[in-house]
């Protein structure tokens, strides 16, 4: 499996990001800002996820998502730790992510990956999204900060 950066705009796929963040809008935002990097499976895209430089030494992974057929083979975690080499690489001491209260399986991946519990952002989820989001059986409401020091 190869990972790289998508550097033509017309090429990163969009709906596939949408699985990690239904706002099209934030999506937009988000990929204005940061670069964008996929899982190839030979020439299939299978994974992606944008890195966004929140300060002078943090990274934040944004959008990260591997497609359904694929999942739960350890993309996801290759992809999080291509970030954090790409950041070391660029100079940043540490690499954050956000995900809803309701993520469990997020959760448990995030911190099998060294991340760590920083911050909780109450009512992100129902202050930014029009529809009620609901996972596992919760009501996604806040957004739990994790961060990993590289
Ligand atoms: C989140 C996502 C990117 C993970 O990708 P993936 O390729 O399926 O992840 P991996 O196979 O690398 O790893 C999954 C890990 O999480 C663990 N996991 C998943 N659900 C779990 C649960 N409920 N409890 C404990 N561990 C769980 C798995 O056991 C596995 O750990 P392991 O590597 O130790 O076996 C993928 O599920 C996805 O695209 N989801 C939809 C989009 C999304 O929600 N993005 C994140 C937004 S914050």
């Amino acid at each position: 499996m190869k990972i790289s950066e998508i550097t033509v705009p017309n090429h990163i796929p969009f709906e596939l990001l949408l699985t990690a963040d239904p706002n099209p809008l934030l999506v937009r935002q988000y990929l204005q800002q940061g670069r964008c990097y996929a899982a190839y499976d030979h020439t299939d895209l299978v994974g992606v996820y944008v890195l966004n430089r929140n300060s002078p030494q943090v990274n934040e992974i944004i959008n990260i998502a591997v497609q359904p057929d694929y999942q739960n083979q350890g993309i996801g975690r290759k992809l999080i730790n291509h970030a954090i080499v790409e950041s070391e690489i660029q100079g940043c001491r540490e690499v954050e992510i956000g995900t809803g209260n309701s993520s469990i399986g997020q959760l448990a991946l995030y911190q099998k990956c060294g991340f760590r519990i920083k911050a909780v952002i109450k009512d992100f989820f129902t202050n930014n999204y029009p529809e009620e989001i609901i996972e596992n059986g919760i009501v996604c409401r806040d957004m739990i900060r994790l961060s990993r020091s590289l």
